[in-house]
């Protein structure tokens, strides 16, 4: 079948033809290509058309498509074990290999999402520190679960939604909002109710409202006002993590998390998250503490290959990471003098192997309030020029882009070239 006949067809099986709704391309004029493969830089839809990809799947693909080592530890695992709900050796490499190579992880709990590690680690901070508010920043997206539904990113900015119905008052009362890069909302929040807060999340490299770095002084604020009114700090690197470096967006900052939540790339492209942090706060979770939080298919040992076969290899090879810097920059610098060329207003934010390119007249963009002054419409026409032209990027302003592995000089020249014809 045909792209089309696929995205039709599927509207009748799934709401609106996807399983997540930024997939629906819905505030643009085009429909969403339906990918059949993918290979290195490269995805190839049902009409045979080939895309060089930035989005990668949202993050996890650093590898690129299909990568040969990732694919033969699927391979090797699937053939003896596909899931048991019993422990196995793969979860203890894995986490073995996340304490060992990470800074601030001396324990880790394996679950399958990153929405999934966002709740768990709050519900964490709130069992730990017997409190149950916390602050997260307008414009971070940290999933799905109710009490995050408040002035969120991604596709709940994209789709213009200001909450979400089927979020009752009650779930989202203990949720406070602060501005990004904004250490004074914070402490005012601090001063009305810092005896009630049990954490704060952030995603340090915030990229749900696309992409704006965490300001030192900003992150460093967070961790001094949770260290002195006993509130945790939670970093949310479930994008950041792996990507902007393999220590994430923490070993850059040099700051020390209570908890951190990752997935996307340490499940290697399949439905993973992880939360870890100090000893003390992670041994109060159930079976050894009261905090209760259990999965069926937590530490499922594919995933748990996939993730150490891609953990590893990012870990073995730090030349990935100034492979990435360096096409990062090229394609950043390369963006800027287009559009400055063609008149373009233009702001580019990014950090390592994370990137935007927000198109307003701003001079620069630091939080949610400058995120939305974009000329989203603008957006959209880039998106559709580039994905014609076989250039595959998020289909929405609010959004990252991603660089992998396997971007070389020839993609990020097609790139540029494509845009220079917008
Ligand atoms: C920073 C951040 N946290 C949490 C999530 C939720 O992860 P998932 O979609 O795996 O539930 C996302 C997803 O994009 C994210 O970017």
């Amino acid at each position: 079948m045909k792209n089309i006949d696929i995205f039709e067809k599927s509207k009748l099986y799934m709401p609106g033809g996807v399983n997540s709704p930024v997939r629906a391309f819905t505030n643009t004029k085009v429909n969403p290509p339906i990918i059949r493969k993918g290979l290195g830089a490269y995805i190839w839809d049902e009409d045979d058309k080939e895309y060089i990809d930035f989005v990668a799947s949202w993050g996890p693909m650093i590898l690129g498509h299909n990568d040969f080592e990732v694919v033969n530890a699927i391979k090797a695992m699937v053939e003896n074990a596909i899931s048991f709900g019993a422990p196995t050796e793969s979860e203890l490499i894995l986490s073995k290999h996340m304490v060992d190579t990470l800074d601030n992880v001396d324990m880790v709990r394996m679950v399958n999402s990153g929405t999934e590690a966002t709740m768990s680690a709050v519900k964490l901070a709130r069992g730990y520190t017997k409190k149950d508010k916390i602050i997260k920043f307008a414009g971070c997206y940290h999933g799905h679960f109710d009490g995050f539904l408040v002035e969120a990113g991604s596709g709940v900015l994209t789709e213009r939604i200001p909450g979400s119905p089927g979020v009752p008052e009650g779930s989202i009362q203990n949720t406070l909002i602060a501005k990004y890069n904004d250490m004074e909302s914070v402490k005012d929040l601090f001063e009305r109710f810092g005896e009630e807060i049990a954490a704060i999340i952030v995603e340090p490299v915030a990229g749900n409202m696309g992409v704006i770095p965490g300001e030192k002084e900003f992150l460093q604020g967070l961790r001094d006002i949770c260290t002195k009114c006993g509130a945790l700090l939670i970093f949310d690197e479930v994008m950041s993590g792996f990507r902007v470096a393999y220590k994430g967006a923490q070993s850059i900052y040099k700051i020390t998390p209570d908890l951190t939540t990752y997935a996307k790339i340490m499940g290697g492209g399949l439905p993973c998250g992880a939360y870890g942090g100090k000893k003390e706060i992670m041994e109060q979770l159930s079976p050894m503490g009261p905090v209760y939080q259990a999965g069926t298919m937590s530490g499922n040992p594919v995933v748990m290959a996939a993730g150490y076969a891609t953990l590893k290899k990012l870990y073995d090879n730090p030349r990935y990471y100034k492979h990435m810097e360096s096409t990062g920059c090229e394609l950043e610098n390369g963006m800027e003098g287009i559009a400055k060329e063609k008149g373009i207003p233009m702001v580019m934010n990014r950090c390592g192997a994370m990137m935007t390119a927000f198109f307003t007249d701003k001079t620069e963009v630091k939080n949610y309030e400058d995120a939305k002054t974009c000329d989203t419409r603008l957006y959209g026409k880039f998106f559709e020029h580039m994905l014609k032209n076989g250039v595959y990027i998020a289909p929405s302003q609010f959004e990252a882009m991603f660089i992998g592995v396997k971007h070389e000089k020839q993609e990020i020249e097609k790139f540029l070239e494509v845009m220079k014809n917008f």
